[in-house]
């Protein structure tokens, strides 16, 4: 299961980078826009941060198939590395990822409310759906949505992988974990938080503490 970055704050993405397994970083035209940065870039350094091998997500603009089409070969020609193209499962854009199919560009559909755009997107030859959990649970329910898409590609062997996407605490991160997700995008506040709890560094300090009871308050590790 993956782990991937919705941010495009460089300096975030480097810290997290050094001490999480993350497995790459998504964007979309808002979290460009909070950059207040040129574009191009912009990518460029955070493919310099990730190295060639973990996927990019970038999101397209256009709203008619062809001009999706025509982003998504100009941002494949300029960003370097494993780059995978976000398209919203709008009728035009359904289309465009079954062109991009075709040319051999890797696709997310993004922009997912329900089970069956999911379906409609993967059979178009979507390498992902990003159902949007957060916004859905102020409609009704993105856990259930989520575990509604993962049985329906594994029931009917839908080479796609559901990378959930929009979360606001913890507690919808292990939900999708539960539901079968195959990854989840998502804040480094968040990442960050999937780690914490009071009692961890409590627990740390008691067990340096003992050990210094013994060995003395120089021995700060196990080469005593
Ligand atoms: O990747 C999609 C995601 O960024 C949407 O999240 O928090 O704006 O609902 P949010």
């Amino acid at each position: 299961m993956k782990i991937v970055i919705d941010s495009a704050n460089v300096k975030e993405i480097r810290d997290l980078y050094e001490y999480f397994p993350i497995d790459g970083v998504t964007t979309n035209p808002s979290i460009i826009v909070k950059e207040q940065q040129t574009f191009f870039p912009l990518l460029k350094e955070i493919r310099k941060v990730i190295g060639e091998e973990k996927e990019l997500f970038v999101q397209v603009i256009s709203g008619k198939a062809e001009n999706i089409v025509e982003e998504a070969r100009y941002v494949t020609n300029s960003i370097s590395g494993d780059v995978v193209i976000k398209v919203p499962v709008t009728i035009e854009g359904i289309k465009a990822i079954k062109l991009l199919k075709a040319e051999g560009i890797r696709t997310l559909a993004t922009t997912v409310y329900t089970p069956l755009s999911a379906f409609v997107a993967a059979k178009a030859g979507a390498d992902y759906v990003a159902p949007y959990v957060n916004r859905i649970d102020n409609l009704g329910d993105g856990t259930n949505v989520v575990s509604e898409i993962t049985r329906i590609f594994s029931i009917h062997n839908l080479p796609c992988q559901v990378l959930a996407a929009s979360f606001k605490n913890v507690k919808q991160l292990l939900n999708v974990t539960l539901a079968g997700a195959h990854g989840i995008t998502t804040s480094p506040e968040l990442i960050r938080a999937m780690l914490e709890h009071p009692s961890i560094e409590k627990d740390v300090c008691h067990f340096r503490n003992e050990w210094a009871q013994l060995y003395g308050k120089e021995a700060t590790s196990l080469m005593v």
